[in-house]
């Protein structure tokens, strides 16, 4: 069975960054790009070189550093911000160029104030000038979820023939559902007539916490990039988080045929750097990354990970970078866990101190929310020493 390869286009450093209260410097955000470059992403979107000073020189010293890995910059539909770019991207391996323009009604009505003509105009005329110098641009319909997918297929066809070479269609307020963003998909592969000359793209934000879903709809329906962040961070709810994408083509390649080439197990690397450096922490109950994404708590399911793995954990901690599984004793745990976690002191209790130390351990998780294993030393060597 032939997979197909998925493209990943991490936007951590230019939509992850736009993060309410996140802002790294030049330095870290080189660190993070060279994390990026480890774990085998595509494509990176460093920043956003005209929106300011500090980002313009993060973005050149990115593209001149990170050679792995194709460097992009994002750029409005302007040529002073397309020079702008140029200036920060030109010393990247292969420079690449992301230009947006709203096509949805609410945003060409109110925040651009313009005609639907008139952003065909400046996007047709804005990627020609670009074609100049980058031979990679991706052209994005900011807001495509809410616009008219006929005049969708119109300005694509057009962009298409000024010189893009991806199609971005952006869920930008994290409005669609898997099914009506496969569907826009479909439409716009089966009406644009040069549609094969482009690869298509999607993005997603998690404002009805469906991105990752929306993404997988997207490429069964023929989306070969994906974009999203580490940590899935980003503008509000956030972006598609990009570990929980490839991890979910991975564990279900029985039903996708679709590779990333993503190094799955740099997640958890790649993931507590980003965390560290932004400020912003993981939640515990986090898809592939969460402090217990890997921990088993009731004693049903630590007695059934003791016996075999598998009854209920369908991703090895090793796949994507953790050490190992963790048993955390708590009020629901069970006599199998509690012994497991006995043994690994190398204490030896009779079957009568056991049982004894085990009462002790479940009075103690009635008054206490979380049992250390030094809670549970302090126990069994209590027992040991009385007798
Ligand atoms: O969400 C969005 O529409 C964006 C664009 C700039 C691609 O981030
Ligand atoms: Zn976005």
């Amino acid at each position: 069975m032939s997979m197909s390869r998925i493209k990943i286009f991490d936007t951590t450093l230019r939509d992850g960054e736009q993060s309410p209260g996140v802002n790294l410097n030049k330095l870290e955000k080189l660190e993070i790009a060279k994390q990026l470059e480890r774990l085998g992403v595509d494509i990176m979107e460093a920043g956003f070189p005209a929106s300011s000073k500090g980002d313009f020189q993060a973005v050149k010293l990115i593209a001149d550093t990170i050679k792995d890995t194709s460097v992009t910059g994002l750029a409005r539909t302007t040529k002073g911000d397309i020079d702008t770019a140029w200036e920060a991207l030109k010393g990247a391996a292969e420079p690449r160029l992301h230009l947006f323009l709203a096509t949805s009604p609410i945003h060409m009505t109110y925040k651009l104030k313009i005609t639907p003509e008139q952003v065909i105009e400046q996007s047709v005329n804005m990627v020609s000038y670009a074609k100049q110098r980058f031979p990679q641009i991706e052209w994005s319909a900011e807001d495509a979820t809410r616009s008219d997918w006929n005049f969708l297929a119109q300005i694509i066809e057009k962009v298409i023939d000024a010189g893009a070479t991806v199609i971005n269609l952006p869920d930008t307020v994290g409005y669609t559902t898997p099914a009506e963003y496969g569907k826009m998909f479909h439409f716009i592969r089966e009406t644009v007539p040069n549609i094969d000359r482009v690869s298509l793209s999607c993005h997603c934000h998690d404002d009805l916490g469906m991105a990752v879903a929306n993404s997988i709809a997207a490429v069964e329906n023929g989306v070969t990039q994906v974009e999203g962040t580490i940590n899935g961070i980003g503008e509000r709810a956030g972006n598609a988080a990009l570990e929980e994408v490839a991890v979910a083509l991975k564990i279900r390649s029985d039903y996708y045929q679709y590779d990333t080439g993503l190094k799955l197990d740099e997640i958890k690397r790649s993931s507590d750097l980003i965390s560290k450096l932004t400020g912003m922490y993981v939640q515990a109950n986090k898809a592939i990354i969460g402090r217990n994404a890997f921990a088993h708590e009731s004693g049903i399911h630590q007695d059934g990970v003791l016996k075999n793995t598998e009854t209920y954990e369908i991703i090895t901690p090793e796949l994507v970078g953790v050490n190992s599984n963790t048993l955390f004793l708590g009020k629901h745990s069970g006599r199998h866990a509690f012994k497991d976690k006995v043994e690994s002191f190398g204490i030896e209790l009779t079957d009568d101190q056991l049982k004894e130390a085990f009462q002790r351990f479940k009075q103690l998780t009635d008054h206490k929310k979380e049992v250390t294993d030094d809670d549970i030393y302090t126990i069994v060597m209590e027992i040991k020493t009385e007798a």
